[in-house]
């Protein structure tokens, strides 16, 4: 079961609705998550209420996330942050599923819960179970004060502000934001050097001005979803950083406009979905400028070949789309920060298009917090 969603009586400041407000507050948001932490001397980042202090953090061998729906997704984008800034063994996994599964406790794990609302009860309730067998949990929160906020030894708040529309956007955003942040920061306690953490810090202070850059694109993107909201179905791919972006794209064009929609890493698409592959079922490929570059450019022919009609987010004009969104170029690790951005654009506007009720989608709920 899941609790009813309340209207709440934040202005929407001349939006129509709060999904198309948070969507656009999102340049101020990320604003806010990097305020009063960058510390440019060392190079590296301060999170005040992590409480973990350099010695246990030199010590954490592996990093588990945990969370569930779009906190998940970015769960997923942070593990990688981590992995690749802090070169700790780190993966995510859906709350729900963790819980269930009586799962190894690992002394020397760090487990950190995300959540929007910090209410999630199958979230929760993991964190529970994690500190019932002694382990340590920080969360990557947005509401102060909440249930996991309080249960957790620490963490790092995701300051996105309020957020109404059931479907997540700007908290989104700025949970990826809060987990490059903690990469950084674990990263320069262990081996990131000096010159990266530096590169790091601009590429983040980049962030807010490219966000806005590509909300300027709105117009196109509204373009673009009237063409694609006729699609009996549509399949979201990406390689590595890309494949989170697929699958937070593919559950938030699902949730707002209720078009079926998949989402695969794009090396698997040859393993089964490729057969789904035909001229009513679009295509969006995330094709960053990346080392995975030329693999992507090659799943754009794959599906060209079964006569699919491709959408590519990328930081270049693709050949082999119909069409390209062309989002700003940031350092490797945080492109998938920016390169969700358009796609949230493309589920608002195709579920404008279709009608649809957009802040309070149909059986879904904003925090879900009962079993
Ligand atoms: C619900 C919402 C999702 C959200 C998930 C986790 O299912 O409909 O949009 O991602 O809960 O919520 P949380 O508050 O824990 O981030």
């Amino acid at each position: 079961t899941t609790v009813e969603w309340e209207a709440e009586s934040y202005d929407m400041g001349g939006h129509d609705t709060y999904m198309h407000k948070e969507i656009a507050e999102q340049a101020d948001a990320v604003d806010r998550v990097l305020r009063g932490r960058i510390d440019d001397r060392f190079s590296t980042v301060h999170l005040g209420g992590l409480n973990l202090d350099a010695r246990e953090a030199r010590g954490v061998r592996r990093v588990k996330i945990l969370g569930c729906g779009s906190a998940y997704h970015t769960g997923l984008i942070g593990a990688q942050l981590i992995e690749e800034l802090a070169r700790i063994p780190a993966d995510a996994e859906p709350a729900s599923e963790f819980r269930y599964r009586n799962a190894v406790v690992d002394p020397d794990t760090l487990y950190i819960a995300v959540s929007q609302s910090g209410e999630t009860y199958d979230t929760l309730a993991a964190v529970q179970e994690l500190k019932r067998k002694g382990a340590r949990v920080l969360g990557v929160v947005n509401v102060v004060g909440s249930a996991i906020a309080r249960e957790t030894d620490g963490g790092v708040y995701v300051h996105a502000g309020p957020e109404v529309c059931v479907v997540s956007t700007k908290c989104f955003t700025n949970t990826a934001v809060a987990f490059a942040l903690l990469g950084l920061h674990l990263g320069r306690i262990r081996d990131l050097s000096v010159a990266d953490g530096k590169r790091i810090i601009a590429g983040l202070r980049k962030l807010p001005a490219q966000i806005a850059e590509v909300l300027a694109e709105e117009p196109a993107i509204e373009k673009l979803a009237a063409d694609y909201a006729d699609a009996k179905s549509m399949m979201f791919v990406g390689r590595v950083r890309g494949y989170p972006v697929a699958l937070e794209a593919s559950l938030k064009l699902k949730e707002v406009s209720y078009i079926h929609a998949e989402a695969y890493p794009a090396s698997e698409l040859k393993h089964g979905p490729l057969a789904l592959i035909e001229p009513d079922v679009p295509s969006v490929a995330i094709v960053p400028d990346d080392d995975l570059l030329e693999k992507n450019r090659a799943t754009l022919e794959e599906i060209k070949a079964r006569s699919g009609r491709i959408l590519a987010v990328a930081h270049q004009e693709q050949e082999k789309a119909d069409h390209t969104i062309i989002v700003p170029k940031n350092e490797v690790e945080l492109d998938p920060i920016l390169m969700g951005i358009p796609l949230q654009l493309l589920a608002y506007h195709t579920a404008l298009a279709l009608g649809r009720d957009i802040d309070k989608p149909r059986n879904l709920a904003k925090s879900v917090t009962v079993e």
